[in-house]
């Protein structure tokens, strides 16, 4: 009788253990659902894929796609793996940003985090970053990838807290934004949705050129839908300030010293373009760095 009852109780403890399981590796991969919405292109140019734990937008000559968080954030660790179009795609413009956009009709200025991918023009891709805080933008800084971001999914991410903004390719800070407000630079500070979308970029992300809409449709698919930030809707903007949460931490406050050294090492053989170089005159934080 008590060796049957361990045996239960060993049943029990498998049970618990698979259910453990299962709850990890859901709270691992929620579903679009969960945390965004689409906003924009009609169920043509929206696919669900993998159980709504991948998106596939597309664009063609009547529209392109996008979405956006459910709500809204003031801080955190934003992330998503993305593949972009694999065809000759120049002027297709993927984006993965943070915006404060749906503030702007109250006259509020607006905060931007972007990373864009301008279409390929038969060259390399590139990839584009930029931050507008209170309307001031300009700050493009252009990359070279060190691999071909169509075949597969990479991981893009995003560090906003107080300190520091930082940009980063599977893990790899490519671009830093300090927090110089002390020096009368602006820093993003209004709550902020999570959006992608592939949109028509011509002719600015073209070079003048036209999208070739004989390779329509184009296809970018997203995954990973946690969401890893400072809620604003049940937060104030000041709460998400709070050293409790993770991405405030001192230790995401500057890079390490081999975040630092791997930075260093992507500035030297991938930036293409960076503002400092072209405008630096127009931008203080230019000055500083
Ligand atoms: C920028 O840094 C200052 C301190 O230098 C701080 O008071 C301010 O809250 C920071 N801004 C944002 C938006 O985090």
């Amino acid at each position: 009788m008590a060796h049957l009852h361990k045996q239960q109780n060993f049943c029990f403890v498998l049970f618990f253990m698979a259910l453990t399981v299962v709850y990890a590796r859901k709270a691992a991969e929620v579903s679009f659902q969960q945390n965004y919405k689409i906003i924009w292109g009609n169920p043509h140019h929206v696919f669900f894929l993998q159980h709504g734990r991948e998106v596939q937008l597309s664009i063609d000559k009547t529209s392109g796609a996008g979405f956006r968080s459910k709500l809204e954030y003031g801080s955190g660790f934003f992330q998503m793996r993305i593949k972009i179009p694999n065809k000759d795609s120049r002027g297709v413009v993927t984006a993965f940003y943070l915006t404060s956009k749906a503030y702007e009709h109250m006259g509020a200025k607006h905060d931007e985090i972007d990373f864009e991918f301008l279409g390929n023009n038969g060259e390399p891709h590139m990839l584009q970053t930029n931050i507008f805080a209170s309307d001031e933008g300009g700050r493009e800084q252009r990359h070279s990838l060190w691999f071909d971001p169509t075949i597969d999914f990479h991981t893009y991410a995003i560090l906003w807290n107080q300190h520091q903004i930082v940009f980063y390719v599977d893990g790899v800070a490519i671009r830093v934004f300090k927090n110089y407000s002390k020096l009368g630079v602006s820093y993003p500070s209004k709550q902020m949705h999570i959006t992608a979308s592939i949109w028509n970029g011509e002719p600015w992300a073209s070079n003048g050129k036209r999208i070739d809409w004989n390779q329509a449709p184009f296809t970018a698919q997203f995954q990973g839908f946690n969401i890893h930030g400072c809620q604003t809707h049940y937060h104030n903007k000041y709460a998400c300030y709070s050293p409790h949460l993770w991405w405030n931490d001192n230790k995401h406050w500057k890079l390490n010293p081999q975040q630092q050294q791997a930075y260093q090492n992507v500035r030297k053989k991938h930036l293409v373009y960076d503002y400092c170089s072209d405008r630096g005159k127009l931008h203080k934080e230019c000055q500083m760095n």
